[in-house]
């Protein structure tokens, strides 16, 4: 395996009884760059980064981490990468800097390297004010950014973060990208796992799209989008009973899938002779009798390249969530 990656995986599998998490996949993180794993609930983003932080093996394939096999180094391994799981380790019952001080510990510093490089963490991530308050009385976003500074403690080489801004508000979300962001500016190599198409765009250099534990696009945003066909054609339908007719037209006319918005009446279909196809578009639509309210040529949302990929938008269960920030 080249140090150019510090993730290198190849044919991944992991099964849960009858149940396939993982059905083979290939994932790598450069040195120094950013690679999301992009996901609906259930896609196996999780079941990776437990496979990649060694806490649970792969039945098949290898992977290796830092330089070192997960299966046959995990120590080594688990020696130079921080984890940021799902479900926030820290204990809600210390303090902000306990948590820190303590971990720093668990890696073998000295109590007055642990307190420095708690002093210096909860800094960086913002949370001075907090550092002495228990955390089970933190908000969502602060809580995430202990979560992440108790990732670094150790220096990783390797960061392994898997939903790290899930429930949390806009503005916290925000917070955290800027966190992200600069770590990421300093050189760290990170993996991340989001169901959020923004996040990926905003932060990773690769994006590996993941479905019923099977890669199903890669690439950078700009290749993804292009990767489902540049321009698309979107057309918005009067009446709503409509959509399936208009969807089963647009097929016809692209002889690609079309994708059908409830919310807002509207299909979408690729759009491989651009304005042509709007024009022989609109011609089915009349010929149908489906009227229509709006149509056009659009660049797809990386939303709506999810959807196309997937048959189901990103974020079906992205619901309202409790205030956090400060
Ligand atoms: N310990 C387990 N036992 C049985 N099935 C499991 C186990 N862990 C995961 N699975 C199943 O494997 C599949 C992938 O789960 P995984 O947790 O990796 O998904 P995920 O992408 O992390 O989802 P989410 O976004 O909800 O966190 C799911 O169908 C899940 O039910
Ligand atoms: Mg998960």
């Amino acid at each position: 395996m080249p140090d150019e990656y510090a993730v290198y995986a190849r044919g991944l599998v992991r099964r849960y009884g009858a149940k396939t998490a993982l059905a083979g996949v290939d994932f790598e993180v450069k040195t120094g760059s950013v690679t999301a794993i992009l996901g609906p609930n259930g896609a196996g983003k999780t079941t990776a980064v437990r496979i990649l932080t060694t806490l649970s093996e792969a039945d098949e394939g290898e992977a290796t981490v830092a330089g070192f096999n997960v299966r046959t180094h995990p120590h080594e391994v688990r020696r130079r990468i921080g984890l940021a799981a799902q479900d926030a380790t820290v204990d809600p019952l210390l303090t902000g800097r306990e948590n820190l001080v303590m971990l720093g510990e668990l890696y073998q510093m000295g109590r007055g390297e642990a307190k420095s490089r708690a002093a210096e963490l909860l800094t960086e991530f913002s949370l001075d004010d907090a550092a002495d308050r228990k955390v089970a009385g933190y908000s969502g976003g602060m809580r995430r950014r202990l979560d992440l500074a108790a990732t670094l403690v150790a220096h990783p080489s390797v960061l392994f973060l898997d939903e790290p801004t899930t429930g949390l508000d806009p503005r916290a979300r925000n917070e955290l990208w800027g966190v992200l962001a600069t770590l990421v500016e300093r050189g760290t190599s990170v993996l991340l796992t989001t169901q959020y198409l923004e996040e990926a765009e905003r932060l990773a250099d690769e994006i590996i799209v993941i479905d019923h534990g099977r890669i199903i696009a890669r690439g950078d945003a700009r290749q993804l989008k292009r990767e489902i066909g540049g321009d698309h054609v979107h057309v918005v339908v009067v009446d709503p009973a409509r959509l399936n007719d208009a969807a089963v037209t647009l097929s016809e006319v692209t002889g690609a899938h079309a994708v059908i918005e409830a919310a807002t009446r509207a299909v979408i279909a690729p759009a491989a002779d651009g304005v042509q196809t709007i024009v022989r578009a609109a011609q089915a639509l009349g010929a149908a009798g489906i009227a229509v309210e709006d149509l056009s040529l659009r660049q797809p949302t990386l939303d709506e390249v999810f959807l196309e990929l997937t048959g189901q938008p990103a974020n079906a269960d992205d619901a309202g969530v409790p205030a956090g920030g400060r």
